[in-house]
């Protein structure tokens, strides 16, 4: 059945919770900030599992603490992007997401998984986008001499980090920073950001009309 429904309960709607589907292929900070929130209750959701695409990541060794189920989708075991990607589709699947949490998942997905979850993907990026899509995008910032960056959470398309915009969090570049202070300081906002994002999708708030997300 649809989780997408309202219940009544004495009289009151309530909106069913969410099933959220994380998939991390590293440290999992992010990952742990919605689990976190979920916890807490903040969160009108419950994560149904995790995902990784690399078996050594850090990810795993924290949902094992948890309790919270985890597969491994390693891409090295597979010859070709359609090969895995088709077993990453098959095990997403599975679980019946409502929603899927890229958190430190670092690969494009291709048209056909993206289509198949559209709207319902989300990813966190360390920049303000468009500004330092793709990789190590603290170092872009830094090298490039801005004084503000930060992280944008948004939906996620066929492009590297194009996708429509559902929030962002700035901070000051400063001017010792290397790409590291600034990684650790964006990654504060991050672990806010991102659980605020999951929260409004669970609440039904959120509306993508083209590019653009409005918060209902
Ligand atoms: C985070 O900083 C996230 O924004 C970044 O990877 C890190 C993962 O950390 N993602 C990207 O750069 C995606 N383009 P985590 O595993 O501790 O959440």
């Amino acid at each position: 059945m649809s989780s997408d429904l309202w219940f009544l309960v004495k009289g009151v709607c309530v909106l069913s919770k969410k099933r959220i589907l994380i998939m991390a292929s590293g440290r999992g900070s992010n990952m742990e900030a919605i689990l976190d929130a979920v916890q807490a209750g903040r969160i009108n959701g419950e994560v149904v599992g995790v995902i990784s695409s690399n078996p050594r990541a850090q990810a795993l060794e924290k949902c094992r603490k948890r309790g919270i189920r985890s597969v491994v989708v390693d891409r090295k075991s597979f010859s070709t992007k359609s090969t895995w990607e088709e077993e990453l589709l098959a095990v997403c699947s599975s679980f019946e997401p409502d929603l899927i949490c890229l958190a430190g998942f670092m690969h494009i997905l291709s048209s056909s998984f993206v289509n198949r979850f559209r709207g319902r993907i989300m990813n966190i990026h360390p920049s303000l986008l468009p500004s330092f899509p793709g990789l190590a995008a603290q170092r872009q910032a830094v090298e490039y001499g801005v004084k503000v960056s930060g992280c944008t959470v948004h939906f996620v398309d066929e492009g590297m980090d194009t996708g429509p915009i559902i929030l962002q969090a700035a901070v000051p570049v400063k001017d010792g920073d290397d790409a590291d202070t600034l990684a650790a300081r964006i990654l504060k906002e991050e672990h806010k950001l991102y659980p605020e994002a999951v929260r409004l999708f669970c609440e039904d708030r959120l509306r993508l009309e083209g590019r653009k997300v409005f918060k209902l």
